[in-house]
């Protein structure tokens, strides 16, 4: 079952794989041969999502896929019925697949015994695996070899499920990983030793990485003012004169344009933000075509 939760049961050649797919579909201007079977896709939005949820439901629709959107809002999800009980009833009346966004870490612990390809489109402050590969496509583009090359990730690194997934794909493909941002909301495990102050992140990074606020996972609201947050961690316009000639700033967006970073370099020169999501339609195509396997999968996972 090709299931995609976390970037970590992700081999290398298959990440590859479904990079070079996706790149294909950009070359071929987003046209892929449409199978002549009916498939039907559920997509399950228990968190608010502009981007995974519409760049899911165009490249489902690209693929020729019949797209259930699902609100909990409307569904029996109000009468007490579980997150596993709403999956089995989509997989009983005919979904092939589900695309499930949840505010709880590792929801997808829920699901075994699931006969149908789980997508993982965000799982709490967990993983965002459809986000690591579309981020990992975009820094390919620009550089080709990931080994040696700095990415450094900027910002509220506990609460974000970008910056674990990204963390662990990136070292997996050879990159090296920077963290920084606010020392209280770095994550012991993911940074490993690997914190440095802002100033040393936007000079030595190759892929400037910014992260949104998450001030819905946050228990206690931020103490700081937005204008003090960005001089102190955001990437500036004073900061971004600090970066190496060839360097790109990423963000997975939403973005608080003047927190994080400033206004005025969300869609500079440098930035790659709207490439960013672009490629997101490319990748959920891949990623799609490989779970529902239209063709032939090797024992590897490769589809030949
Ligand atoms: N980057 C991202 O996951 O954005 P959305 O929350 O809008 O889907």
């Amino acid at each position: 079952m090709n299931h995609l939760l976390t970037i970590d049961t992700l081999e290398p050649e298959l990440v590859d794989h479904l990079l070079q797919r996706a790149q294909h579909v950009i070359d071929d201007n987003f046209n892929f041969p449409v199978p002549k079977e009916k498939r039907f896709v559920a997509n399950l939005f228990y968190e608010p999502s502009t981007r995974t949820k519409f760049s899911f439901e165009i490249a489902e629709k690209r693929l020729g896929l019949h797209v259930l959107n699902f609100e909990a809002e409307g569904s029996s999800v109000q009468k007490g019925e579980s997150l596993y009980d709403t999956v089995r009833t989509l997989e009983a009346i005919g979904a092939n697949v589900v695309v499930i966004r949840h505010n709880q870490d590792q929801y997808f612990n829920e699901l075994k015994g699931i006969g149908i390809p789980i997508l993982n489109a965000g799982d709490g402050c967990g993983n965002h695996p459809t986000q690591s590969l579309l981020d990992l496509l975009t820094i390919r583009q620009e550089f080709i070899v990931l080994q040696g090359l700095t990415v450094a990730i900027i910002g509220d690194v506990r609460h974000s499920r970008v910056a674990r997934s990204n963390a662990s794909l990136l070292r997996k493909m050879g990159a090296n990983v920077l963290f920084s941002g606010p020392e209280q909301w770095m994550d012991d495990e993911m940074e490993n030793g690997y914190y440095v102050p802002i100033d040393t992140a936007v000079k030595e990074a190759d892929v400037v990485m910014m992260l949104r606020i998450q001030h819905e996972r946050h228990r206690n609201g931020m103490d700081l003012m937005k204008e003090e947050y960005h001089q102190r961690y955001g990437l500036t316009v004073e900061r971004e004169k600090m970066m190496k000639s060839q360097s790109i700033i990423l963000h997975p967006a939403p973005v608080n344009r003047g927190v994080e970073i400033a206004s005025e370099l969300v869609e500079s020169d440098r930035s790659r933000i709207f490439k960013q999501m672009n490629n997101g339609v490319a990748v959920r195509m891949a990623v799609l075509n490989w779970s529902l396997q239209f063709e032939e999968v090797g024992s590897n996972g490769i589809i030949t």
